[in-house]
């Protein structure tokens, strides 16, 4: 590993300390690690990839009373702090800003494939198994309810109503985890979803199988 990533990965890990377990630094490495191996598919710049997925939750906005750009100058400050040149710097902060999915319709239509591979490797750890966990993580750290028959999931929300949600984790579901499939750019990322996928659609066929006390 060379010392600018090594640095890097020092840098969040101390940041990062006593996060909410789905945004940890294992949430972090999770991202590096599937980014680089899409990486390896594409012809995109190594650099620009590692750092904006080491550095994509730094400060997320939904863990800092809504503040879009606490991000960016935490990073700006650590990467100039490194002697990142101008350009790299500017593309890592491009990607982190616009890498979240309540975003998405404020981007422009051609993605850099640095962004649309870091894009992909969050989007990934969204779903499947570690997808679950960690959306019942984030449900119960909010207090929200598991599920709630009475409640039906919001297919659509704006990015405000989408922040403000405190709808059930069973429907976050629908609202985010089941449409991610489908917006992933990569093939690699595609066919990683595609299991992902099939893994959330028959936990909650059971989920429902187990709340109606069927067998
Ligand atoms: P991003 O950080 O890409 O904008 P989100 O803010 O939607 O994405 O959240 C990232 C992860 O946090 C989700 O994949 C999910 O696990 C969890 N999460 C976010 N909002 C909710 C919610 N309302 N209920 C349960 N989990 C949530
Ligand atoms: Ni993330």
């Amino acid at each position: 590993m060379n010392t600018l990533i090594e640095n890097t990965v020092q840098f969040v890990k101390e940041k990062l300390q006593g996060a909410e377990a789905g945004h940890d630094w294992f949430h972090i490495e999770r991202v590096w690690k599937l980014s680089k191996k899409i990486a390896n598919t594409e012809a995109a710049n190594q650099e620009v990839v590692e750092l904006a997925a080491l550095l994509h939750d730094i400060a997320d906005p939904k863990f800092h009373d809504g503040d879009e750009s606490l991000a960016l100058t935490v990073s700006k400050d650590f990467l100039q702090s490194q002697n990142v040149s101008d350009e790299v710097t500017s593309q890592v902060l491009f990607i982190i800003q616009n890498i979240s999915f309540k975003n998405r319709g404020e981007v422009p239509d051609i993605l850099p494939i640095e962004l649309q591979i870091v894009q992909d490797a969050d989007r990934l750890d969204a779903i499947g198994a570690i997808g679950i966990a960690r959306t019942f993580n984030f449900g119960g750290f909010k207090n929200n309810r598991m599920y709630d028959p009475e409640i039906p999931p919001r297919i659509g929300m704006s990015k405000e109503e989408y922040k403000k949600s405190n709808g059930t984790t069973i429907n976050h579901f629908y609202e985010k985890l089941l449409l991610l499939k489908d917006l992933m750019h990569t093939e690699k990322a595609k066919e990683i979803a595609t299991k992902r996928h099939l893994l959330m659609l028959n936990f909650l066929d059971e989920f429902y199988r187990e709340w109606k006390a069927d067998e």
